[in-house]
């Protein structure tokens, strides 16, 4: 792959030497975090190959969208996205183009590119990300289209970057601790598009921690579908991190209520670097409706769940995904996710609207439901959830809390708390990113909290 590389660079030299400037890239990230951390790679290995950052769009070389196809309206907005590209493509024909990521392994996706998006140059999936500079020495050497898609992983890690990587952020960086999916939740095009759960190596883990450390990361946050089924003990992963210095702040996501263990809330109690924090998507509160979702547990069950996470924790912020609008949910069923919400006092949650995915089992379920009814019931879900995260963060006005600063683009800071409520705030000294500070919180709204650093 170095060799790849330095032929990609030997040719940015030569673009360098004809235009007075080196090549420009812009990336644009859809979907989730391990798209955002894969993007970070992506953007390291374009680095390698003497490209630059481009300030915009329009002016760059080379435009790579990493895509995600998790619902509907993630794929139309990439494909809205590349129609406006084709008048850009027109006026310059050197442009590369390229698109990876979840949606290119769905073969739907690919007719379409094919059919109707031919000024598309370089696609590749999300088994063969480190194949990026081969597949783009070979557009840039041919002039050719160059589509590559995997059905699964082409070598024994997917982390073969030669190394090469970049940060989007100075001070806190994702950690992918697993690639896949194998839950099948009926409606779920991940584990499709995405593979078998695989678990990296403890210590390979621990290698990019470490490296990321001394490059000034203080916020680790580790990544995977499942990562309660980290097949090499999630606790014992979170133990060696509590221990590296330099970390001060570990989070994770997602866990799978299903998985849960004992062992797992033992450690994010009693580590300290562990943030109080848990996403724990519920995705329904009907137990007829989770049945058919393939979720493994019951309303009750996960009630049972967060009763014993809020016991073994007090305190901890308890965050999660819902669905409306599953094929066959009825009003009851709703009522019950209503219901369930309330008990479990989310602390915020991320709604979705059920969009159903080719290929997935739900697809072929009867009792599709009216786009009116989902609309309703999605409001319905908002006007209940909003007033329960905005009384959380009421809770917080008069009390001193602990924010790592995460912007400070403007007079007011930004962050967030270990609990993982936004935050701004104002101060009279000049912070760095990456600072944890005592911030004294005066007011809220429904999805921040606010108040001046002491
Ligand atoms: N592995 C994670 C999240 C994966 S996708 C987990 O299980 O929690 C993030 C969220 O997207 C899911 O939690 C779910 O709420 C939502 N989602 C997934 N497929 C969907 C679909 N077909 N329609 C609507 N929402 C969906
Ligand atoms: Fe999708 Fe379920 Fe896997 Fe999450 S656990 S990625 S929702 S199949
Ligand atoms: Fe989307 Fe792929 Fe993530 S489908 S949610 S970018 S794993």
């Amino acid at each position: 792959m170095l060799n790849h590389i330095q032929k990609i660079h030997g040719l940015s030299d030569a673009f360098f030497t004809e235009h007075g400037r080196f090549p420009s890239m812009f990336i644009q990230t859809f979907g989730c975090q391990m798209n955002d951390r894969e993007s970070e790679k992506l953007f390291g290995l374009l680095q390698a190959m003497g490209y630059v950052e481009s300030p915009s769009e329009d002016a760059a070389d080379l435009i790579l969208y990493n895509t995600c196809c998790v619902r509907g309206k993630a794929e139309e907005k990439v494909f809205g996205r590349l129609g406006r590209l084709k008048t850009y493509k027109k006026a310059q024909p050197k442009k590369v183009i390229v698109v990876c990521g979840c949606m290119p392994q769905r073969a739907e996706v690919i007719d379409e590119l094919k059919r109707s998006h031919k000024h598309v140059d370089v696609v590749f999936g999300t088994f063969n990300k480190h194949h990026f500079p081969k597949l783009l020495l070979e557009h840039l050497n041919t002039g050719s289209k160059v589509y590559e898609i995997l059905q699964e992983h082409s070598e024994t890690s997917s982390e073969e970057y030669d190394g090469q990587t970049s940060r989007f952020s100075p001070h806190k960086a994702g950690v992918t601790v697993m690639y896949g999916c194998d839950n099948f939740c009926s409606y779920c095009i991940v584990p499709y598009v995405r593979g078998r759960e695989k678990s990296r190596p403890i210590d390979e883990v621990m290698m990019e921690i470490e490296a990321l450390v001394a490059d000034g990361v203080k916020e680790i946050l580790l990544l995977g579908q499942n990562v309660n089924s980290y097949a090499y003990g999630f606790d014992k992963l979170l133990r060696k991190i509590n221990a590296v210095s330099g970390v001060e702040r570990i989070r994770f996501m997602t866990s799978h209520p299903k998985d849960l263990s004992a062992s797992l809330v033992n450690a994010i109690r009693d580590y300290e670097k562990v943030c109080k924090h848990i996403h724990l998507p519920i995705q329904s509160g009907s137990t007829r409706v989770l049945e058919m979702m393939n979720r493994n547990y019951t309303q009750k069950e996960y009630l049972q769940l967060i009763g014993y996470l809020r016991k073994a924790i007090p305190g901890i912020a308890i965050t999660t995904d819902i669905i409306v609008g599953f094929p066959g949910e009825t009003e009851e069923d709703f009522e019950n996710t209503l219901e369930a919400v309330k008990k479990a006092e989310f602390a915020g949650a991320f709604t979705f609207q059920y969009s159903q995915r080719e290929g997935t089992p739900a697809a072929s379920f009867e009792g599709e439901l009216s786009k009116k009814v989902v609309q309703n019931r999605f409001e319905r879900l908002l006007a209940f959830l909003n007033p329960i995260q905005l009384a959380h963060n009421k809770a917080y006005i008069g009390q001193i809390v602990k924010v790592m600063v995460d912007s400070d683009e403007t007079d007011i800071y930004t962050g967030r708390t270990d609990s993982n409520v936004l935050t701004h705030f104002t101060s009279s000294t000049k912070l760095n990113l990456g600072d944890i500070v005592d911030v004294n919180i005066t007011s809220c709204k429904t999805f921040y909290i606010a108040g001046e650093k002491i």
